[in-house]
């Protein structure tokens, strides 16, 4: 979302400034922040501290901190010296004014409930020119009691179709062909009380064959059959479904103000299957919450080990001021257990990301070409309709193209082919 955002600010200050390469030649320092766990927030002020002496004193260029930690930090950044604006998620219009400020700092923290840029034509500065992120709805209804983003980034709103689809078209006329719609919970999207994600999803996959479109992020709460069937009838929709669990545990679920069980999420999960076997799934876990048992901790394992995740993202809990958790719960999970489990549960799913890879071997996969490998030239790196990465020799197809490729080894995190036409 963050990055997304950045290529939004970049888009609202394209008339007055130009974007450069080397922060030494910087009028503006804008830095974009999250506040989703504690050690992203004290990298920025680690960040932050070391701009305001390499750069800050050195000449008259602004220095601005944007996004979830604006209105958090704002009393202690103004207090001490440390920006001189602070613009909230919603506040990105008004950066020219604050930018022009004469005042010493200038700051707008106000959330919205309609802003989605959606007549703003994000400038796509650090990207490959295949693939591109979406914004199609801000902000977040759910509260899950550890949950900072609600507060942060406001009520749930969705952006109107007509401007999706036209940025979606004009990205097509410049090449653009992997277009990942995104959102905070892209599945309760809704314009105008019917006009729902799937149909939303079906509409951007009936712009062109050619194009691929994914999602992130799906509350399980909202991932509905009507969704799994769009996804199953179009073959330029990606076959990959990130759907953050959480917890294994009916207890800490219901804790978590998560609003489903764990025997409900794994009907969603079968429902993915029957839909589309070779769909790959992803999650978010959280180790350690609050009141969180030993035998809480074992039912997240075995949730891991029943649905056999393709890959995920792991996370000890952090506690957030303000969130219900941070309120009403202790956070009385001591770090060393917290760090033990979450180690348990990191090697498990690399065993699964593993043998999920293994899997693949002897398959063939259409690859859409994203660029060169990252380790070689000699080599290029695409992805598949299941978002997994497959290096393989340079062909004569050009970047952006698709080609089959057939898998004949793997890492745990990505998979080594041949092209075969
Ligand atoms: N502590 C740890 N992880 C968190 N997440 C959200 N809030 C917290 C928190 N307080 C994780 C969730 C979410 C992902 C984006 O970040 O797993 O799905
Ligand atoms: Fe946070 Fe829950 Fe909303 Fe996701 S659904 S952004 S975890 S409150």
């Amino acid at each position: 979302m963050n990055f997304a955002d950045s290529e939004i600010v970049a888009s609202i200050l394209s008339n007055e400034y130009a974007l450069c390469n080397d922060i030494a030649d910087a009028d503006v320092i804008l830095i974009n922040t999250c506040s989703i766990r504690e050690n992203a927030e004290q990298r920025v002020l680690k960040r932050l501290t070391e701009i305001n002496v390499l750069y800050r004193k050195h000449k008259k260029r602004k220095l601005g901190l944007i996004g979830c930690m604006a209105e958090r930090f704002q009393k202690q950044l103004i207090n001490d010296n440390l920006v001189d604006l602070i613009a909230g998620p919603d506040a990105y219009r008004s950066l020219p004014i604050l930018l022009s400020d004469v005042r010493e700092q200038a700051v707008n923290t106000l959330l919205s409930t309609i802003e989605t840029y959606d007549d703003i034509t994000p400038v796509r500065y650090d990207g490959n020119g295949i693939s591109a992120f979406i914004s199609i709805m801000r902000g977040c209804n759910n509260y899950c009691a550890y949950c900072v983003v609600p507060y942060t980034r406001g009520r749930e709103r969705s952006r109107n179709p007509k401007s999706i689809l036209s940025e979606v078209k004009m990205l097509i006329e410049k090449g653009y062909k992997d277009f990942t719609l995104l959102g905070q919970n892209v599945n309760s999207y809704c314009w105008e009380s019917e006009f729902r994600f799937p149909q939303l999803m079906e509409q951007v996959a009936c712009l062109s064959e050619t194009l691929r479109v994914r999602f992130a992020t799906s509350h399980p709460k909202d991932l509905s059959d009507d969704l799994l069937k769009v996804m199953a009838s179009y073959p330029n929709i990606c076959k990959s479904i990130h759907l953050p669990a959480q917890s294994g545990s009916n207890a800490i679920l219901e804790k978590m103000n998560r609003k489903y069980t764990r025997e409900w999420y794994v009907g969603r999960i079968e429902a993915i299957r029957k839909y589309m076997p070779d769909a790959a799934i992803s999650t978010d876990l959280i180790a350690g919450f609050c009141g969180e048992t030993e035998a809480d901790h074992q039912e997240t394992l075995s949730l891991m080990q029943r649905v056999g995740y393709d890959y995920a993202f792991l996370f000890n809990y952090s506690e957030r001021s303000g969130t219900y958790a941070q309120i009403n719960y202790k956070d009385d999970v001591p770090d060393d257990v917290k760090t033990r489990r979450l180690e348990e549960i990191i090697s498990l799913q690399r065993a699964s990301s593993h043998k999920s890879n293994l899997a693949d071997i002897g398959k063939t996969f259409e690859v859409l070409i994203e660029g060169n490998s990252k380790r070689s030239s000699d080599f290029y790196s695409g992805r598949n309709s299941q978002n997994k990465v497959i290096v393989f020799p340079k062909t004569s197809h050009p970047i952006g193209s698709y080609v089959q490729v057939k898998v004949e080894s793997c890492t745990t995190a990505t998979l080594l082919g041949k092209a075969i036409d």
